[in-house]
Parts: C-alpha cells; sequence; structure tokens
C-alpha cells in the first residue's frame, strides 16, 4: 500500500463540507493532519464546533480540530445561515462535541506544519474562505514554496455566481484572502460552480445514504435534505450542487474530473463584481498559468465513490 497523502482540511463547515469531511475520514488514502476552522457558512464558534460534530460522527476523536480566523481580512464576514440553517448543520439532531478543540490557532498549525513537513509533501484541502491560508501566507511568506498544492472549492466561470450575479461564495467572503493565495505561486486545483453544479443531490442518491446501516450515512441523508432545499428551489433541480466533497473526490480520482490549466484572477476592487474569479479560459491574456480550472465531473462515478466510502465508517 502507498504512504497516504497528509492533507489539512480547512472548512467552515457547513453541510457540504460535513460530507467532505466525512468522504475524507472514511479513505485510508489521506493521513488528515488536521481540521482548521474558519469563519464562513456561519460564525467560527459555530464552524469548530461543527467540525468536531463531523468527527465524532464518524467515530474519529483522535482528529486535531484548530480554529481560526474569526474574520475575513479585510471586508466584514458575510455568512450563509439562509442556506445551512442557523447551526450551519441543520438538519439531523448531532450532539454536542466532546473531543477538545485544540489550544493552538489554526494559522500557526498551518505554518508549523508546512514548515517542519519535507518541502512538497502536504496538501491543503479548501473547502470554505480563504482566509486561515491568506493569514498563514502573511505570517510566513516562505510556506508559499513548502505546500505541495492546494485543492480548493470556490469561484465560478460559466455558472458565474452564486451570492452575487458574479461571485461564488467562499471567494466573495474573503477575495483579498483568495487573491494572496492565487498569486502565491502555489499549485492549484479549483473546483468552482461549472463543476460542482453537476453534482446534484437526487433523491435516489440521497436515499442511498438513509438506507446505510451506519450512523453517517442517515446523517448525510438529513444534512442533504436541509441543504438541498435552498438550491432546488433556486434552480428547479431535483437536489442541489454537492460542492466540498468535489475536492476530496478529485484527490482520490482525478479521472473523474476535467479542467484547464489557465490563469484565474480575483476581482478585489469592484463592489458591484467582488470577489468574482476572471479565468482565462480561452488564453486571451499574456497571464501565466496558476490554477487547474475544474469544469465537469462524472456525476454517477462521483456519488459512487462516495456512496462506497460513507458506507465503510463506523
Ligand atoms: C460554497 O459555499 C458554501 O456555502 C459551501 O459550503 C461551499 O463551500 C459553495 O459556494
Ligand atoms: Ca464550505
Amino acid at each position: 500500500m502507498t504512504t497516504p497523502l497528509p492533507i489539512i482540511i480547512d472548512t467552515d463547515p457547513g453541510q457540504d463540507d460535513a460530507v467532505a469531511i466525512l468522504l475524507a475520514l472514511a479513505s485510508p488514502e489521506f493521513e488528515v493532519l488536521g481540521i482548521t476552522a474558519v469563519a464562513g457558512n456561519v460564525p467560527l464558534a459555530r464552524t469548530e464546533v461543527n467540525a468536531r460534530k463531523i468527527c465524532e460522527l464518524a467515530g474519529r476523536p483522535d482528529i486535531k480540530v484548530f480554529s481560526g480566523a474569526i474574520r475575513p481580512m479585510v471586508r466584514t464576514l458575510v455568512t450563509a445561515e439562509h442556506v445551512h440553517g442557523k447551526t450551519g448543520l441543520d438538519g439531523p439532531v448531532l450532539p454536542d462535541p466532546k473531543m477538545p478543540l485544540q489550544s493552538q490557532y489554526a494559522v500557526d498549525f498551518i505554518v508549523e506544519t508546512l514548515m517542519s513537513r519535507p518541502a512538497g509533501t502536504v496538501t491543503l484541502c479548501t473547502l470554505g474562505p480563504l482566509t486561515n491560508i491568506g493569514l498563514a501566507l502573511v505570517r510566513e511568506p516562505r510556506i508559499a514554496s513548502r505546500v505541495k498544492q492546494i485543492v480548493a472549492m470556490g469561484g465560478g466561470y460559466f455558472e458565474q455566481g452564486n451570492v452575487t450575479p458574479s461571485a461564488e461564495f467562499n471567494i466573495y467572503v474573503d477575495p483579498q484572502a483568495a487573491r494572496l493565495v492565487f498569486d502565491s505561486g502555489i499549485p492549484i486545483t479549483l473546483i468552482p460552480l461549472d463543476c460542482t453544479h453537476q453534482a446534484l443531490t437526487t433523491a435516489k442518491r440521497v436515499e442511498a445514504f438513509r438506507k446505510m446501516p451506519n450512523n453517517s450515512g442517515p446523517a448525510i441523508a438529513a444534512l442533504l435534505d436541509f441543504f438541498e432545499r435552498f438550491d432546488e428551489n433556486k434552480y428547479g433541480t431535483d437536489g442541489g450542487p454537492l460542492h466540498d466533497p468535489c475536492v476530496i473526490a478529485w484527490l482520490l480520482k482525478p479521472e473523474l474530473f476535467k479542467g484547464r490549466l489557465v490563469n484565474v484572477a480575483i476581482e478585489c476592487e469592484s463592489e458591484l463584481t467582488m470577489g468574482s474569479t476572471v479565468v482565462d479560459w480561452w488564453h486571451v491574456t499574456k497571464r501565466p498559468p496558476n490554477a487547474t480550472v475544474i469544469r465537469s465531473v462524472d456525476a454517477d462515478g462521483f456519488f459512487a465513490l462516495l456512496t462506497e466510502r460513507i458506507a465503510k465508517l463506523a
């Protein structure tokens, strides 16, 4: 067996973040070095608790969970309770976590881990606003040459935005942090709405989780019942996009995804288009490529992987 890939999951759970964390914890291909919480879908006080609830749901109270940035680098925090509910994990009743929160600040943990582990080995999986990573880059710029890669859910090009007409939530919440990340030189794979809007939680796919004889499957079904109602109303689809697990699935089975190496720039000046990801899909500028932008996913293959893995959880 090959050595597991060391990853840090930076996240703002969020029902879809929760499914992504469960997929990672169900997959022996990963060594989860830590989970770093950030303010996003709901305030930080809830995202760090939610991250711990999910670890316990997976039977993994040994995972280290850290609390990070309480607000974006420059702008005022925007949250998304209208999508995720007041707790961020509305849907099932999940017990308050017993496992402790680590005392170290998430940004320090990210810097320390990257500086102490061999260069080019640690992957950052980012599922929320990029504040913790932006702050880590400011605190210790040398981490840029030590990260193996960032796989980020965020942005949109063909599908444009979901929180404004032109911006996706994770980038919109902290565009300055996103700009630091995209300008850092770290190899990036970006999973935007163009991809995640193809990964729909149809009734049939959700039922597969509900039927599982473990704790995580039915909990995922209850999370998704709540989560999908907003997007089903908005888009008129059977099910809603399951954004964040695509990050973990790309690491497990990149052959399910198709994308292109291009330049991505982040709009931080115009209030009208704040946080939009300006993707040079057609190479019309001379700006150097800085990210592989994913445009499509084999949705049946993605859900087959997800259900196969979640079924293995205790
Ligand atoms: C992203 O924003 C959040 O609502 C989801 O958790 C996902 O990370 C989708 O725009
Ligand atoms: Ca998220």
